[in-house]
């Protein structure tokens, strides 16, 4: 069967030959078992439902035997047998070319080369799933590939429900994923309902369609690192930047390190993602001996070097090492899958990988206080070192709030953490409440040289804007256009022709209207799909995180995501997607994002100006209704350029005032 006949076959009538299990493959680590008898009856039940009648004595055992040796039924035997990765859009089979970028984009996702443990469908962050088996995969391409652009594909947490009647405006897709009742978002609650095959974490990209590998949160990272080091004052040369983590997004740390001219180390305690860094060229040595490390650190520094190096072992011995040997940190992280702690994200200090992965699986409640342990511990080598200069932050993965439910020496008097967000310190008062955010695209053809094109418009534009742009946001367009410039020579591409910068509701949509009229004219020689990281101005709602740096009482409200996702589904995009999770955790966030397909056409354009502006503006409108300053100033400008935005704006008050009052 050729890759089209595979694709409208969906799910095929005859049992495709089983595969075997790829040894080689990163693999999601064994789930916990969590359900009862009878909802184990139920699980298989759920899974058969995708097949015919016919096929189930030969299945059911061999479901049963997956979800007992893996926690859940992947239906690995239903994998395609043609090889994932993002196509030229005109290879997929479809009747809506928009439908055909959305292949491009799911397969993307799920290219070995960009995903974290691709067999089971889970592209970053250790649970951060697409789909939750392969039958869902299967019959989504299906979907895809024969609907046209009067419907829209219904998905339910990786479950395609079906294609509905709509119109040429209405997104093609909609994606929910891991949206329950509140009061069931804990985490065993999660376990138990995508070990029952009903939901799943879909992540913010993962579930989304959108992810572009580690290139997509590099700029992030590069910002954030950039902006730590001149909080320590000086050049960043010289300056020591420790942190853990290698995996999906957390791979990103020592690219960020070297762009922005630190040396940095990084601990990650799975061989296979450290090598994996490194043959990309992610990280430039790998190191498993802390006694040849240390030195090797000290001589970097010395040097000014601009190096990555990292440990290959547990962050924890890392740090305490660190620590007793007095070397001086500049800077400190961490990027462990914190948000996910007690099913692989993160491991504890004194045990191996394998000792780890086998205690979770079949101890959990022993795994659960080694991990807490362990963060007890982690944070009191970190303490040690701030408490002689280093500049700790937490980088949004619920590093803060789990050691402090772990009892770590991690809380002020007054019940705040000692540390701040990146999102308080940096992300939030210089970034998002001026609408700054992760803004992507991806060049449909996979042609290099339309990606190039693109980065030549995207400096163009940016230069214009920059300009006339007001002081206050001067460096952030300064920072954009440097790394814009640097991004080809940087070789970020993993998987597709994808680039990522940070631009606010301007720079965003005059950029996409400028790429919109080259495709027009053929100087880009195929569509564009724009999106975004979830991780943004408006797109999420998380306490911990995105929204950490709002003050007014309302950080626990998710208003702003459901209404985003709700504001651009009606705005032009092509595909939408809410969240339950992504980030810091299950039931810790609500996130939305979109794709959006740009064809040159009219519609593009319009699409562009209207859905843009309600992305980028709804959350600053927010911002600025809880006080932010920042906020403040972007939605008046806003306001003073668009006939038709009229926000309500706060009156602000004497504190001592109130204060009087309340005696
Ligand atoms: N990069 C960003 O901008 C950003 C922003 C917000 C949040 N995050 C968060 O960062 C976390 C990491 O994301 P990811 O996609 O890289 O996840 P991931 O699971 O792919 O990577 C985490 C890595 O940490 C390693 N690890 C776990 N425990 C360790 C330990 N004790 N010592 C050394 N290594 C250890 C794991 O082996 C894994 O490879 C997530 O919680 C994510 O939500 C990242």
């Amino acid at each position: 069967m050729t890759f089209q006949e595979e694709i409208l076959a969906g799910i095929p009538a005859a049992l495709p030959e089983a595969k075997p299990y790829d040894k080689e493959i990163n693999h999601a680590p064994r789930r916990k078992d969590i359900l009862t008898d009878e909802e184990k009856v139920l699980a298989l039940k759920n899974a058969l439902r995708y097949f015919p009648e016919s096929l189930h004595a030969q299945l059911a055992p061999e479901f049963a035997a997956e979800l007992k040796e893996y926690g859940r039924i992947y239906m690995y035997r239903y994998r395609p047998s043609y090889k994932i990765y993002a196509r030229p859009i005109d290879e997929y089979p479809a009747k809506s070319r928009q439908a055909a970028a959305i292949m491009a984009m799911i397969q993307n996702n799920l290219d070995e080369r960009v995903a974290q443990h691709p067999h089971e469908l889970i592209i970053y962050g250790g649970n951060g799933a697409i789909f939750q088996n392969w039958a869902q995969y299967r019959l989504v391409m299906q979907y895809l590939a024969t609907m046209t652009d009067e419907q829209t594909l219904v998905m339910y947490s990786g479950h395609p429900l079906g294609l509905f009647p709509s119109h040429k405006d209405a997104p093609r897709v909609i994606v929910t994923n891991g949206m329950v009742i509140p009061n069931y978002s804990k985490p065993d609650d999660w376990e138990r309902f995508n070990a029952l095959g009903v939901s799943q974490y879909g992540q913010m990209t993962a579930g989304s369609y959108m992810y572009i590998g580690p290139q997509g949160i590099v700029h992030g990272t590069t910002i954030t690192v950039m902006n730590a080091a001149r909080k320590q004052g000086g050049s960043p040369a010289g300056k020591l930047f420790v942190t853990a983590g290698l995996g999906g997004m957390s791979g990103a740390q020592p690219k960020a390190g070297n762009i922005a001219g630190v040396v940095s180390v990084t601990a990650e305690i799975n061989p296979k993602a450290a090598e994996k860094r490194h043959q990309q060229g992610w990280v430039d040595e790998l190191h498993d001996n802390l006694d040849e490390l240390i030195p090797r650190i000290r001589k970097a520094v010395a040097n000014k070097e601009v190096v990555s190096l990292a440990y290959v072992g547990n962050v924890v011995d890392l740090w305490e090492r660190l620590a007793d040997e007095n070397v001086k940190v500049d800077l400190g992280s961490d990027q462990t899958s914190l948000h996910n702690p007690w099913a692989g994200g993160y491991y504890p200090v004194g045990y191996s990988l394998e000792e780890s992965k086998k205690m979770m699986a079949e101890d959990p409640a022993r795994f659960k206080e080694a991990v807490q342990a362990s963060l007890r511990r982690h944070v009191a080598a970190v303490n040690r070192l701030a408490a002689k200069g280093m500049y700790f932050f937490d980088y949004g993965n619920a590093f803060l709030l789990e050691s402090s439910r772990a009892g770590a020496d991690v809380l002020k008097a007054d019940g705040s953490f000692r540390y701040p967000s990146y999102v308080q310190d940096i992300m939030g008062p210089l970034y998002f409440d001026y609408g700054f955010g992760p803004f992507r695209w991806v060049c449909m053809s996979e042609k290099p040289e339309d990606l190039a094109k693109s980065d030549e418009i995207a400096v163009k534009v940016l230069s214009d804007i920059a300009a006339h742009s007001p002081e206050e946001i001067a460096g952030q367009m300064r920072d954009n256009i440097h790394w814009i410039r640097e991004a080809g020579r940087n070789h970020l591409v993993v998987g597709s022709q994808a680039r990522i910068l940070y631009a606010d509701c301007e720079g965003r949509t005059q950029i996409a209207l400028a790429f919109n009229e080259a495709i027009r004219k053929g100087e880009i020689s195929a569509p564009i799909v724009l999106g975004r990281d979830h991780h943004d101005v408006s797109g999420t709602d998380s306490p911990f995180r995105e929204t950490s740096n709002i003050y007014d009482g309302s950080r626990f409200t998710a208003d702003m995501a459901v209404q985003n996702v709700i504001g651009d589904g009606f705005r032009g995009a092509t595909w939408v997607s809410i969240h339950n999770g992504g980030g810091v955790g299950w039931g810790e966030v609500i996130n939305g994002g979109f794709g959006m397909v740009i064809d040159g056409s009219e519609d593009s354009a319009r699409h562009i100006k209207e859905m843009l502006f309600w992305d980028v503006n709804n959350g600053i409108a927010r911002r600025s209704w809880a006080r932010n300053e920042a906020a403040r100033f972007a939605i008046e400008r806003e306001m003073a350029r668009t006939p038709g935005l009229k926000v309500t704006l706060p009156n602000l008050t004497d504190e001592n005032l109130i204060r009087k009052a309340l005696q």
